[in-house]
């Protein structure tokens, strides 16, 4: 199916930029992409663009996800999605990187290629790579009849409408719910419980009014952006679930302010960048309420111990003397958590950048499409 888009996606509809515009539109642009795919009486998703029968769903053993930039965060954040959900071993890999290695391409793996503009030149090679060794391979795309979608033996449509701005914001999250609603599909057809996907589908539904709680405090976002939009650099890290989101949201920074933004897996700093951490460095710290919530915060004791300031993103408040500054998020289920948790680094993001009056929706050196090779 396809949405015809108003006049108005063509304008900032009086937000300051599109960027701006596009971080307030998720609410209802998520609501777009889960629109009529949520079963709720056989708790799972109805994904009839896949093209692919329960039969089929059955046979993969392992999912490979390719994505250039944002996207391929995304399709890390999916990768851990189809491994819980689905227990199908699931990885992401840049198509950058993919399409120059003359790939091995399995028969039993189901192929995902992502892109919002779904004319990225390397994620477009990357398909027809695959395609021409015989692999099966679904988009995940925004733009309704462009070439990756076309190319792709199935998929899922966004329809998280018109992004106009370089940065990735909406795309970015109507993916990852895209892909929720893969992994609970593929679930289903395996070994997910019914009462599990019940709970995935309540959690999925539950997402778009608990992104406008997180909105609400975009005047907090915005004052902790300013504060520490001066520093010359931040790291972001983030373990297992929270590391994509870190991922992804050291790319905003970096990308609409030109602030130096380092993303580490939280378990990896011991094994060099703790050298970086003082004063200077401050670390924005993702940290989910999940089994690993004692080890982030034992990390955030060792960043402090070296006088690194903390601004840390999670749903409880931490101990001031772990994080002297936090930003708080609803919980929805533990897998679903991490969709949420990237939105304040995208306001954060938006607001270091008008600190420093760059010009947010048209970062220098970059195209919305890179089109090219
Ligand atoms: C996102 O903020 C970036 N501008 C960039 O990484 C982008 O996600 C990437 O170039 C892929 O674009 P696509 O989704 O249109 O394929």
């Amino acid at each position: 199916s396809t949405v015809d888009w108003e006049e108005s996606s063509y304008d900032t509809g009086g937000h300051a930029h599109f960027l701006l515009k596009e971080i307030h539109e998720q609410p209802t642009s998520v609501e777009r992409t889960l629109s009529g795919r949520v079963d709720e009486r056989f708790s799972t998703a109805h994904l009839g663009g896949l093209n692919m029968d329960a039969r089929e769903a059955r046979a993969f053993t392992r999912v490979k996800i390719l994505g250039c930039g944002s996207a391929y965060y995304s399709g890390e954040l999916g990768a851990q999605l189809i491994e819980e959900l689905a227990r199908i071993p699931a990885h992401a890999e840049p198509a950058s990187e993919f399409r120059y290695r003359n790939p091995v391409i399995e028969a039993d793996t189901l192929y995902i290629a992502v892109s919002q503009s779904g004319e990225t030149y390397d994620t477009l090679a990357a398909v027809q790579e695959i395609k021409r060794k015989g692999g099966r391979v679904l988009g995940v795309v925004n733009t309704v009849g462009s070439a990756i979608a076309r190319e792709c033996d199935g998929g899922m449509y966004l329809h998280a409408g018109p992004e106009i701005s370089v940065a990735s914001t909406k795309a970015f999250t109507s993916t990852s719910i895209a892909f929720a609603l893969i992994a609970l599909h593929l679930g289903r057809v395996r070994d997910l419980s019914p009462a599990d996907g019940r709970r995935i589908c309540a959690g999925l539904k539950a997402i778009p009014d608990q992104i406008r709680e997180i909105l609400a405090q975009e005047k907090e976002i915005a004052e902790l952006a300013g504060k520490y939009a001066d520093h010359p650099g931040m790291m972001f890290v983030g373990r297992v679930r929270g590391w994509p989101v870190a991922r992804e949201g050291a790319q905003k920074l970096k990308e609409v302010s030109y602030v130096h933004a380092e993303a580490y897996p939280a378990s990896e700093l011991k094994h060099g960048p703790l050298a970086l951490i003082g004063p200077d460095l401050p670390t924005v710290a993702v940290v989910p309420d999940d089994e690993l919530l004692e080890k982030n915060l034992t990390t955030l004791g060792e960043i402090r111990a070296r006088r690194g300031p903390v601004l840390m993103v999670g749903h409880t408040r931490p101990d001031p003397k772990l994080a002297e500054d936090a930003i708080l998020v609803p919980r929805n289920e533990p897998e679903l958590d991490p969709i949420l948790l990237g939105i304040p680094l995208q306001l954060f993001a938006y607001y270091a950048a008008v600190a420093l009056e760059r010009d947010v929706d048209k970062p220098r050196n970059l195209a919305k499409s890179v089109t090219v090779e």
